[in-house]
């Protein structure tokens, strides 16, 4: 019985198109996206989505006055409409609190366009992740697969792939190459080994497991 993937997104959705195209190759073993859901109306993750007819829902932030009543609804959507085995966090915006962790225990992911643990943490996300890095004048980034806990970006990690930072890299033209190195080829990857039951946590380390 193949997983019910339910993708959580806020914005361009291109990790979500990343595990739609993974799909269509059949590299997502055991695993099936069952739906995408919004935090935000207009996010042209819903317009891809609908292209690969994947039920869609929006579920606004601004319906909501705090992040509490937030996660509860959307811990609701995931289990009761959904029926979600696992929950993928791909360009979602929206704090969550411990609610979702607690129903989904090691079964929600997030892609963190970095080498946790560093530029992570609370405010850094999106472009203010390259911002740092430039800043700091490291000279490799990339990102990284985690368990999501109740403490952001500190669960246990995946997944890690680098890439180099050059000389003249702007936050943009960084953030892109992440993407296309690093964020687009983890997530999928990710993905179809937690859908193959390969993912083995202990402690803060997972171990991959060979093929059942
Ligand atoms: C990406 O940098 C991703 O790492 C971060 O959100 C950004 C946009 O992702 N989580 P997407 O294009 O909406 O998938």
């Amino acid at each position: 019985m193949s997983k019910r993937i339910a993708v959580l997104v806020s914005g361009g959705g291109t990790n979500l198109q990343a595990l739609i195209d993974a799909q269509g190759r059949g590299e997502l073993v055991n695993g099936r996206i069952s739906a995408v859901i919004s935090s935000t109306p207009d996010a042209f993750a819903l317009e891809r989505a609908k292209n690969a007819g994947i039920p869609g829902y929006v579920l606004p932030r601004r319906d909501f006055s705090d992040s509490r009543g937030y996660t509860a609804a959307l811990t609701r959507l995931l289990r009761e409409t959904v029926g979600a085995d696992l929950v993928v966090m791909a360009g979602f915006m929206t704090i969550l609190t411990e609610e979702l962790f607690q129903a989904y225990p090691n079964a929600v992911i997030n892609i963190h366009p970095s080498l946790i643990p560093s530029f992570c943490g609370v405010g850094c996300y999106g472009l203010h992740v390259h911002e740092k890095a430039l800043e700091y004048g490291v000279k490799i980034s990339g990102a990284t697969v985690h368990f999501v806990t109740e403490e952001c970006d500190a669960g246990p990690i995946i997944l890690q792939k680098a890439a180099e930072v050059l000389p003249g890299d702007t936050p943009e033209v960084l953030q892109r190459r992440i993407m296309e190195q690093c964020e687009w080829k983890l997530l999928p990857q990710a993905v179809s080994l937690f859908c193959q039951d390969r993912l083995k946590v202990e402690g803060r380390a997972v171990r991959i497991l060979d093929c059942l």
